[in-house]
């Protein structure tokens, strides 16, 4: 039977070029975003380039609790009869401050996002799992979950705040089969600091200046690769930098 991958976040960056790998592969596809008309012309694409993938879009903000819950209970149980991997890829980093000068919307925007929206989608998904006796959920961290860096405070908490639900959900979960890892990329580029630099491209730019950072595909090929070990193999954790970067602190940026 054709296996389904689920991918919050797949208008962009990590989880567009998740998408398109494992319906290479010939997983059916699930992705949701907030942007209607990405999610629309990603699904055209992947359906034009991939002979027999089924594809469904879900567009909502995971951060909205409700529309989190209609959205999963829309998905199409006759052509997604499983939930094979589901991916925990929404995310963003808001601002790049010291403590001081951070901003109520952008701590709650990553808060939100990054934890609380996990945990939404997450909440609305396990019950399919447990019920199927299988599953894989992979949440995308980061080394920021790892090393603290100056300035990345909020960011930061709440990517440690993924790692100890992800080491607390493969706890919970061990006795339904169900297999939970966490990737922690270092800097790639993606939209992810057009975002946090909100729209200021060439800052955003500057971030990649000097070094040859990791890519989406990067992710993908890590995320295709753990999600397709021998059911009794689970990759825990999993840290990938480009490799001129050692940690959150050094990269050869600043040696
Ligand atoms: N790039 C890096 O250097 C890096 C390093 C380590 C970890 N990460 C993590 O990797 C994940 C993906 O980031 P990326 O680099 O691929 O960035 P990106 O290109 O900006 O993609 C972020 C994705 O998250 C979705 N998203 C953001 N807020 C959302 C919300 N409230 N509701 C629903 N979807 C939302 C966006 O879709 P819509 O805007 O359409 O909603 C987009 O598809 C994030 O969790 C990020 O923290 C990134």
């Amino acid at each position: 039977m054709q296996k389904t991958i689920l991918i919050t976040g797949g208008t962009s960056g990590f989880g567009k070029a998740i998408a398109y790998l494992f319906a290479k592969h010939g997983y059916n596809i699930i992705i949701t975003g907030r942007r209607q008309e990405r999610l629309f012309d990603i699904a055209q694409d992947i359906n034009i380039q991939f002979d027999g993938i089924q594809i469904q879009t879900l567009c909502f903000d995971v951060r909205d609790r409700e529309a989190t819950i209609k959205a999963i209970s829309n998905i199409d149980k006759v052509l997604f009869p499983t939930i094979d991997v589901i991916v925990n890829n929404a995310g963003l980093a808001a601002g790049l401050g010291t403590i001081d000068e951070g901003n109520y919307a952008d701590w709650d925007a990553m808060l939100d996002t990054n934890v609380k929206g996990l945990l939404n989608v997450s909440k609305e998904i396990i019950p399919q799992l447990i019920a199927q006796g299988f599953g894989h959920i992979i949440n995308i961290s980061s080394i920021a979950g790892k090393t603290v860096y100056p300035r990345g405070n909020v960011y930061c908490a709440s990517k440690y705040a993924v790692d100890a639900l992800t080491q607390a959900m493969r706890i919970d979960l061990l006795q339904h089969s169900i297999k939970v890892t966490s990737i922690n990329p270092g800097a790639a580029e993606t939209e992810f600091s057009i975002v946090r630099f909100k729209g200021d491209e060439l800052k955003a730019k500057q971030v990649y200046d000097g070094f040859t950072p990791l890519n989406a595909n990067d992710i993908a090929d890590a995320v295709y690769y753990v999600a397709n070990l021998p059911a009794h193999v689970c990759i825990n954790d999993l840290t990938i930098t480009c490799t001129t970067q050692a940690n959150s602190h050094y990269s050869i940026k600043n040696l």
